[in-house]
């Protein structure tokens, strides 16, 4: 069955590991234009995005991230290895009382799923230091931080494991593995019968 994005999605894996090349402003204004258009409960839109690729700012960004808690600290990436940019994902308070944070997931996965098609990686972090981020970003307090996707071009090519467990982890090589739990054990037909 060849689907585009059906194969995409398979495709996507978290990326740590980054080269070294920037990203056009071009691509980055498709990636947030595809996290605009999710779906949004009651269509509040309540979600704006803090695009961060200046060197001065991202090199100041980077500290208040935290990443691959399971194979740490293997996967928190030298300064030869880290993201072209940076997307902080905003909920303005002033446009929901109420943020229903199922539109982060939605807007946040069409973020990842369109970066890959434009052969980039990406990953989403929401262990952040907030305060901080904040100040050193002049993010005004109407503003929540959830999230943020740090984006750049692959140097590393995770591989997807069918196991029924948890913890990702390296091979010798380096090699990050990625389980997710096998489509049978998850899938309940017409009635729960486990
Ligand atoms: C809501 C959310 C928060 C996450 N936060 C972090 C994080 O703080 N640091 C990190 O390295 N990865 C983070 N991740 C990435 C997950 O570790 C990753 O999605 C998971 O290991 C599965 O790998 P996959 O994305 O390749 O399928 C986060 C993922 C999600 C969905």
């Amino acid at each position: 069955m060849a689907n585009a994005l059906y194969n995409l999605i398979i495709r996507r894996r978290t990326i740590r590991l980054f080269r070294q090349r920037e990203i056009s402003l071009g691509i980055i204004k498709r990636i947030v234009n595809a996290a605009r258009l999710a779906p949004s409960a009651a269509n509040f839109q309540f979600l704006e995005y803090l695009v961060i690729t200046k060197p001065d700012l991202r090199e100041k960004t980077f500290p208040h991230t935290r990443w691959g808690g399971y194979v740490y600290p293997k996967r928190v990436p030298s300064k030869e290895r880290r993201p072209s940019a940076y997307i902080i994902i905003l909920i303005n308070k002033r446009k929901s009382e109420k943020p229903d944070i199922r539109d982060v997931g939605a807007a946040a996965e069409n973020i990842l799923l369109t970066a890959t098609s434009f052969s980039l990686g990406g990953c989403w972090i929401k262990s952040l230091e907030r305060s901080p981020l904040r100040k050193t970003l002049k993010i005004p307090s109407h503003y929540i931080i959830d999230s943020l996707i740090a984006l750049g071009y692959p140097a590393e090519s995770p591989k997807l494991e069918e196991a029924d467990n948890v913890k990702y982890w390296l091979d010798k090589k380096n090699r990050l593995h990625v389980p997710k739990r096998p489509l049978e054990n998850i899938t309940h037909y017409n009635s729960i019968k486990r």
